[in-house]
């Protein structure tokens, strides 16, 4: 007899765990399968993000902060350090905890919330009257039926062609999270947000960093002006970033790994390094799902065709996050499973697409929502800009990181904020204001007229929203 349920949802990453306890919350009885295994074989739920993605890199930034800060920071405020020492085995065992504290904070919440977990893979077997079958490999294989089912089953790191991941020389984000020792030279593809996140922890461990972009502009998605501060930065730290290359071959030895390209003049050049990080995007995820058992509607790029309800071909059956279209974002997918929850219950589920906030946590942290300045013009729409550098903050100055700006676009007639871009300290915690502000379609007059803390660097934020009108008090 398999197991009824009026929600299944395949993939316990943030889009999956999220969308079963929203589903739990509102009073369907909910299962949630999801593959993912620790060292042990166990399971470890909460899928790239909290595995190899947001929350091991996370740790890792912090860890490699802290490093950078006692070796080049501390002595400007008057403390000294000798013996300073690296131990990488112990900063990858403390990520290692930090990611099992999130497996199992979201193992308690399956049990807080009475979803039924099953580890294992999660295919579809056929449609029946009552919804459709789901069959789970694992331990030991079980039928499920459930009346919905929410597939999250995310994505995977593309590969360049002919060049696979052996996650010993060539990595992908798994391995560039549990790199054993600091390597004296590496190299990676594509300065993208793995790139720089990546790149970053690596050089402030001490690693010789290049990374090479195939495209001729530095993140060509956030706001050139914003873009290119950063870039500054970035190349002050000393990471190496070549744009506008064309990568050839790609050799492996005992040494470590060889790339050919083509620079931006068209010179063949060669880099040479002990560890390749390939980070050229990422690709959704269907794999062992047996879409076709049932005609799942896929796209060419492998993604499942949702409209903006998130609902696919099939009726009964919704997809989330990674594995669909938008933004590959942690919290863009848990929005997604929280709203098709709520439309599984009768409810008006809505995800606003226009105040997904993306965070780049470099340091500068690079933050953003909304409409960049290139975007705006491209529309021809007429707005307001509006800027105040952290360099005139009197918190950023007591921090001693001065580093960048916060930027407001707003409109020409009415004053609606249209987007914020931040580059500097904590501008990742700065943007949830600005999310705010434009969910409540403020106006640049609102922040300007909201009393901030001093000292603070949210005053940046509301010396940018005066800035728009002209009479910033500090700079
Ligand atoms: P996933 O998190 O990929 O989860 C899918 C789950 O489904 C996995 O556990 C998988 O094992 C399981 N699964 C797949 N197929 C099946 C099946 N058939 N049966 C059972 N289980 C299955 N985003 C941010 O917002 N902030 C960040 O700071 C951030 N940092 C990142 C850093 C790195 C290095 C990477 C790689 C990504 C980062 N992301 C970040 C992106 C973020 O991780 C993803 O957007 C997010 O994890 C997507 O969630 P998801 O639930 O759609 O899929
Ligand atoms: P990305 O899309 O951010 O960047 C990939 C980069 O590689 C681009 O600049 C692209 O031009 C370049 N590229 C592609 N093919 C290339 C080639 N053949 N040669 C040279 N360059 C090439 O992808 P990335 O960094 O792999 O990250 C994947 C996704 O994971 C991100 O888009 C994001 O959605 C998510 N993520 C989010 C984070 C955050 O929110 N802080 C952190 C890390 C990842």
């Amino acid at each position: 007899m398999s197991k009824q349920f009026d929600v299944i949802v395949i993939g316990g990453g943030p889009g999956g765990y999220i969308a079963a306890i929203r589903a739990a919350q509102l009073g369907q009885s909910v299962a949630c399968i999801d593959e993912w295994k620790n060292s042990k074989g166990g399971p470890a739920p909460g899928g790239t993000c909290t595995n190899v993605g947001c929350i091991p890199s996370k740790a890792l930034l912090q860890s490699s902060e802290h490093y950078d800060h006692a070796s080049h920071h501390f002595a400007d405020h008057g403390i000294s350090v000798s013996g300073l020492g690296l131990d990488v085995a112990k900063m990858l065992a403390r990520k290692d905890t930090v990611v099992k504290q999130n497996n199992d904070g979201i193992l308690y919440l399956f049990k807080k919330n009475k979803i039924a977990f099953f580890h294992g893979r999660g295919s579809f077997v056929k449609a029946v009257d009552s919804g459709y079958e789901i069959k789970v490999t694992g331990a030991a294989e079980e039928l499920l039926v459930g009346k919905h089912i929410v597939v999250a089953t995310g994505s995977n790191a593309r590969a360049l062609p002919g060049t696979p991941f052996d996650e010993e020389t060539i990595l992908s984000n798994d391995g560039a999270l549990r790199i054993g020792g600091v390597p004296k030279k590496l190299g990676l593809i594509g300065s993208g947000v793995i790139g720089l996140e990546m790149g970053s922890v690596w050089r402030r461990l001490g690693a010789e960093v290049t990374i090479l972009e195939g495209l001729p502009t530095f993140l060509g998605a956030v706001d050139e002006q914003i873009a290119k501060e950063a870039h500054k930065a970035f190349t002050k730290q000393g990471l190496k970033i070549e744009l506008g290359v064309k990568v050839g071959d790609i050799k492996v030895s005992k040494k470590g790994v060889s790339v050919a390209y083509a620079n931006a003049k068209g010179e063949a050049v060669t880099l040479e390094v002990d560890k390749l990080i390939v980070s050229i995007g990422r690709v959704p995820n269907t794999i062992g799902l047996a879409a076709d058992a049932v005609g799942l509607k896929l796209d060419e790029r492998g993604a499942i065709v949702v409209d903006d309800a998130c609902k696919t071909n099939l009726p009964g059956v919704w997809a989330v996050g990674d594995v669909v279209r938008g933004p590959m974002l942690a919290h863009k997918a848990e929005e997604e499973g929280v709203a098709v929850a709520e439309r599984i219950a009768g409810q008006h589920g809505h995800v606003n697409f226009n105040t997904i906030p993306w965070v780049i946590y470099t340091s500068p942290e690079i933050a953003w929502v909304g409409q960049t300045e290139q975007q705006l013009k491209a529309a021809g729409v007429k707005y307001k800009a509006g800027s105040f550098p952290f360099l005139a903050n009197g918190r950023a100055r007591a921090l001693g990181d001065t580093t960048g700006m916060v930027k407001m676009l707003a409109d020409a007639a009415t004053d609606e904020i249209l987007g914020v871009h931040i580059v500097g300290p904590q501008a990742s915690e700065l943007i949830a204001e600005a999310v705010v502000a434009m969910e409540f379609r403020a106006s640049s007059e609102d922040i300007a007229r909201i009393c901030h803390a001093h000292p603070s660097l949210s005053e940046a934020t509301k010396e940018a929203a005066l800035a728009v009108d002209k009479r910033t008090l500090n700079f």
